[in-house]
């Protein structure tokens, strides 16, 4: 780390990032521990002097991918190409061995998501020669050890950001890998997410998504040694001036506490929005999930939430076809879907997962079953999406205008709800938030009139005072 950049050959970096938001913080991460030994990210396979595949375990047949994938690799090898190949992430993490034993000559290194701090010193063995593995749970705090991405490098990835505050999971759902491949669940202190912030808001991020597999069991020790969770981090986080938004992902029912549904009254940065993953609305298939709440504690939990912010859209999370599940149990879920109306929702057919509990289950659904289920609710959450997206047109929304758009003009932004927004506005306004009239919705994204708007701070031309003023006054109106 200490090494001087000028000393070092340059070389290529090209990190292929599968799956949730979580991997694709750590593909940066992974960048920044690789910067100060002269490596420059690259957007394609062709130039890298190291590939590596940050993978996902979630879905079906992911290790297939991954074996596919550096069959496509090796070929490139046998061509001549000189690159060296890394596979990272939750598959390395579960099935690691396994992929060093089938994959030997395919791959030079094999390592979990707590191993990542240490990629260079992985790099310099797999140098040498070694096959390296690297899948154990360490006990050393790798944010420790993780170099800060210096600001040119974070000015370059936007105005929104994500920032890893907790790892792994202790609830154990039967259907799901992750508390096998991230390990017990673990927060960062309070203080290096704050510096972390600091660092990344320093270089023009304006909204911060805090991530977590299970964020909202954020539990990180604060300066004087006591126990904030996520409640008052995110107060924390918003007395950083510059920061506009605050978001968090994903979050488990049992685990929002009257205190972080109070942080949604109180703290003006914490966005109205909520992925709250159900996965079912059948008492019966919540218990052979384990998901530790039952229907009506979810629907108690969401009815809190609304009392503490009304407006709060409402995102989940839904598995049909989990064994056993009867027509009345996938009728259930409809249900819940009704009752609680979504603004976004990810629906999913269950697979099974080796090495989880719900593998073990007899009555498996079959798949045809499965389809058709996951065709009803889709329509559901569909009609739910667009609804939703309707009954903004006619509101002003806050949008934070992030880039340019898809038409010469244009520019894209996110609502506080995380529609996509487009809208004419010039491109100097990029980076502030705007109250924007909303005039139509589609089917993936809403469409907006800037009406009155305040210039960037430090802005030369003022186009007119009177309309700032304006834009001010209504601003405050609404708080
Ligand atoms: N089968 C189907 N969906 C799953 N998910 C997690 N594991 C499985 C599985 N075995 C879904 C859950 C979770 C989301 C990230 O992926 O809905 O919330
Ligand atoms: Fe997986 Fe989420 Fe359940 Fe944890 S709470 S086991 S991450 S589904």
């Amino acid at each position: 780390m200490t090494q001087e950049t000028s000393e070092i050959q340059p070389k290529r970096v090209f990190i292929k990032t599968y799956g949730c938001q979580m991997n694709v913080y750590d593909s940066d991460r992974m960048a920044d521990a690789l910067a100060p030994h002269g490596y420059q990210p690259t957007q394609t396979m062709d130039d890298a002097d190291l590939v590596v595949l940050n993978t996902c375990h979630i879905r079906e047949k992911a290790s297939e991918k991954v074996f596919s994938e550096l069959g496509r690799l090796a070929e490139l090898r046998a061509e001549g190409r000189n690159f060296l190949v890394g596979v990272a992430g939750c598959v390395a993490q579960a099935e690691g061995e396994e992929i060093a034993r089938r994959a030997k000559g395919r791959v030079d290194m094999v390592f979990g998501p707590q191993s990542y701090h240490r990629l260079p010193d992985l790099i310099a063995r797999a140098q040498a020669g070694e096959m390296v593995l690297e899948t154990e749970f360490p006990t050393e705090d790798k944010f420790e050890h993780l170099p800060a991405a210096n600001p040119k490098v974070n000015r370059s990835r936007g105005l929104t950001a994500f920032l890893t505050v907790q790892e792994g999971c202790d609830k154990f759902c039967s259907f799901c890998v992750v508390p096998y491949t991230r390990g017990a669940e673990t927060s960062r202190p309070v203080e290096q997410v704050l510096a972390e912030a600091r660092n990344l808001v320093e270089a023009g991020v304006r909204e911060l998504t805090l991530l977590g597999q299970n964020v909202n069991a954020y539990h990180g020790l604060d300066a004087r040694g006591r126990t904030a969770g996520l409640g008052e981090l995110c107060a924390r986080l918003a007395e950083i001036e510059g920061l506009a938004r605050i978001r968090y992902t994903t979050s488990h029912p049992s685990d929002m506490t009257d205190e972080l549904i109070e942080a949604h009254r109180t703290n003006d940065k914490l966005m109205p929005y909520l992925h709250l993953p159900v996965q079912s609305g059948s008492d019966a298939i919540l218990k052979a999930m384990n998901r530790r709440h039952s229907r009506a504690d979810y629907l108690r939990t969401i009815e809190r939430i609304k009392a503490a912010r009304p407006d709060m859209a409402m995102s989940g999370d839904f598995i049909v076809g989990f064994p056993g599940e009867t027509d009345a149990d996938f009728e259930a879920t409809l249900s819940i879907v009704r009752e609680v109306g979504y603004a976004s929702a990810f629906t999913f057919k269950y697979s099974v997962r080796p090495g989880t509990p719900g593998a073990d289950m007899d009555d498996q659904i079959p798949e045809d079953v499965k389809t058709e289920r996951l065709a009803a609710l889709n329509e559901l959450v569909t009609a739910q999406m667009r609804g939703f997206g309707r009954s903004c047109v006619g509101r002003t929304l806050d949008v934070l205008l992030e880039k340019p758009g898809r038409l010469p003009g244009q520019l894209g932004g996110r609502s506080p709800y995380l529609q996509a927004v487009h809208l004419e506005a010039p491109e100097r306004l990029i980076g502030t938030v705007q109250p924007v009239l909303i005039v139509g919705a589609g089917n993936n994204s809403i469409e907006g009139k800037i009406v009155t708007h305040a210039e960037p701070k430090g802005a030369s031309v003022i186009e007119s005072q009177a309309f700032a003023a304006i834009a001010a006054a209504e601003r405050e109106n609404r708080v």
